[in-house]
């Protein structure tokens, strides 16, 4: 079985954007594939975050991923921070990448926006811990939503530098899976954003956490424009705001845009968003009263957590100390 990683960032209850985009598509790979997913702590001190609510969001992350539908006895699901491995690995890739590679990476244009003297040299490298994490376990396959695509790029080419610079051929070619009408679901607010944790508006996204009345609430709220939906794809053309709230649906009823359409296409936006809103209040209900349970018993989802980073370093420390090796350390 090919083995899969993919990594969650802990800044914030997900959004329907991580769960289409990345999580929902983690769930069935469980059955076919080795796979082992990751609440990435490391990353996401990269800005500031509040201690004692930085933990409390971590477990929550986990619990989320569970109520999503990761099972433990079919995945390895850890923190990031427990399996020293990927500090490691990420220092010896800090010296691999190249700083005008790193200076292209456009998510890090957009964090640090005109502000890039005062950000965190870890904003800087994060996307050489990424690939730390993924080269960690040799995994071949990287589900992600599309917003990852460049750093999954880079991963690729420090792996290949790698293996120039030393003359081996260790580390694999890793394989994105940016999968779906979902890969990027925009904000509810501006159809040219992403939807994302980290906007300032509440209202721009649904978090799983969100109770019927918010999403109902949000929906109602969400940006559009006067035109009825078009029968045709054609007819989303330059209509972001209408093109993603037609994604959504489809990604939420396993169907197609264009099916979409067919069923509702001439419709106004006040009746599509109220079949919208059903759509997504029966699936996400049963995830958020999932979540609320298994957050009720802290010992045993950090427990869990325990076995997995276990499980993780079994797999990973081979695998860096490997690399170590390879670059001349000395064994202790
Ligand atoms: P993060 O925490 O921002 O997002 C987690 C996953 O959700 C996807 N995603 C989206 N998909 C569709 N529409 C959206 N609006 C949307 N917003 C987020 C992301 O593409 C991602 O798949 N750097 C990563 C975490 C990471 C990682 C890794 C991923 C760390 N190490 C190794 C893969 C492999 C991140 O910040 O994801």
């Amino acid at each position: 079985m090919d083995r899969v990683f993919s990594g969650i960032q802990p800044t914030g209850v997900p959004t329907l954007g991580n769960y289409l985009g990345a999580i929902r598509n983690w769930v069935p790979m469980q059955d076919d594939h080795d796979c082992i997913f990751c609440v990435v702590d490391l990353h996401a001190i990269t800005v500031w975050q509040e201690p004692k609510l930085f933990a409390a969001q971590t477990r929550e992350m986990a619990a989320a991923l569970l109520a999503c539908g990761l099972d433990p006895q079919k995945c390895i699901l850890f923190v990031q921070s427990h399996v020293h491995a990927h500090a490691r690995l990420a220092w010896i890739f800090n010296c691999v990448a190249r700083l005008g590679w790193l200076n292209r990476m456009t998510q890090f244009k957009d964090k640090a926006g005109k502000n890039s003297e005062q950000v965190s040299s870890g904003l800087y490298v994060y996307p050489n811990l990424m690939a730390a994490d993924i080269h960690a376990y040799h995994a071949l396959k990287v589900p992600v939503g599309d917003d990852q695509k460049q750093h999954l790029e880079l991963a690729n080419d420090i792996a290949q530098k790698f293996n120039h610079d030393y003359g081996v051929e260790f580390f694999p070619t890793i394989q994105p899976l940016i999968q779906g009408v979902a890969a990027r679901v925009m904000s509810l607010r501006d159809g040219t954003k992403k939807m994302s944790k980290s906007d300032p508006s509440d209202a721009s996204r649904i978090n799983l956490t969100d109770s019927a009345d918010e999403i109902a609430q949000k929906i109602r709220r969400a940006k559009t424009d006067p035109e009825p939906l078009p029968s045709e794809l054609a007819g989303l053309e330059a209509r972001p705001e209408a093109r993603n709230l037609v994604g959504i649906l489809a990604a939420i009823t396993d169907s197609t845009p264009q099916d979409v359409l067919r069923d509702h296409g001439g419709k106004g936006f006040g009746q599509y968003k109220e079949v919208l809103t059903e759509a997504l209040v029966a699936h996400l209900g049963p995830i958020r009263e999932e979540m609320a349970r298994l957050l009720q018993d802290h010992a045993a989802l950090d427990a869990a957590l325990r076995i997995g980073a276990d499980r993780a370093a079994a797999i990973a420390d081979p695998i860096v100390t490997e690399a170590e090796r390879i670059v001349g350390f000395l064994p202790r």
